[in-house]
């Protein structure tokens, strides 16, 4: 048996990378989905190849920094299933470069690394939290990454990158307190993988991510406030 059938679930960075590959196989198990990605026709390119009947799988072009997008993402979510039972706050970038070390950073990478990475998936769980209070079983995924656990603060290169992540982490957990029994809200490392953002370099392909992001979708709704990497839960 499909094992997402009818849940709702909303994936930020659908057009590329792991949030491409996790819509190929949320689909495959059933679920409906909306899709969300700045660049407008990559998006509509996506959706045509994810489902080109265009039966379960609905899109909405959003530059997820802008004051009104979160708004926008609600109406949708509203619009088509009135709730919201799974919210997969995947979309991020990482431009640090190859600058070593916070203080010598651009003041303006880190500022856009943490608006893209941290206040953008905080306001758009802020603006989603009604909807997915009238979800089943609710759950908020923030896609975080190996580079952003406490271990990794030691290291010099993608700083600001890093804090983000570290910083996503930290609001998991705020969340998952706050939320206990109502939403469960957990961390995700895709591994590195072979994306844009991960590189040619990168060992693992998306299509692992998304088997590691479907285990922790499918986990017992109690489980919250951790961080979970190939279905295995691992240390912040
Ligand atoms: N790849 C890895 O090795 C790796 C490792 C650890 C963690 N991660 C995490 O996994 C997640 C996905 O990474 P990825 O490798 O799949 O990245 P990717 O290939 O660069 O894809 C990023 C996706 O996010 C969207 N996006 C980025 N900024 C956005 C914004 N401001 N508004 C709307 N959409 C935006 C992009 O949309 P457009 O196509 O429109 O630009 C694209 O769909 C990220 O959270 C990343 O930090 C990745």
């Amino acid at each position: 048996m499909a094992l997402l059938s009818g849940r709702r679930i909303l994936i930020t960075g659908v057009s590329r990378g792991v949030g491409f590959e996790t819509a190929r196989l949320f689909l495959e198990e059933g679920a409906e989905l909306l899709g969300v990605a700045r660049d407008a026709a990559r998006l509509e390119r996506a959706r045509q190849a994810l489902d080109p009947s265009g039966e379960r799988l609905s899109v909405v072009a959003a530059e997820l920094t802008r004051e009104e997008a979160p708004a926008r993402l609600a109406r949708a979510v509203e619009a088509r299933w009135g709730a919201l039972d799974v919210l997969f706050n995947n979309a991020a970038v990482q431009i640090d470069g190859a600058t070593r070390g916070v203080s010598t950073l651009p003041e303006s990478v880190f500022q856009q690394s943490l608006a893209e990475n941290l206040v953008a998936p905080y306001r758009v769980t802020r603006a989603l939290l009604p909807l997915l209070r009238r979800g089943t079983e609710p759950r908020i995924v923030n896609v975080s990454s190996g580079a952003g656990n406490l271990e990794s603060m030691q290291m010099v290169d993608i700083p600001s990158y890093r804090l983000s992540k570290w910083a996503l982490n930290g609001l998991t957990l705020l969340l998952a307190g706050e939320l206990a029994g109502a939403v469960s809200v957990n961390a995700f490392d895709p591994g590195w993988v072979k994306t844009d953002l991960g590189g040619p370099n990168a060992p693992g392909k998306p299509e692992e991510s998304a088997r590691g992001a479907l285990a922790l979708v499918t986990l017992p709704f109690e489980t919250t406030g951790k961080f979970w990497k190939d279905g295995i839960q691992i240390p912040f």
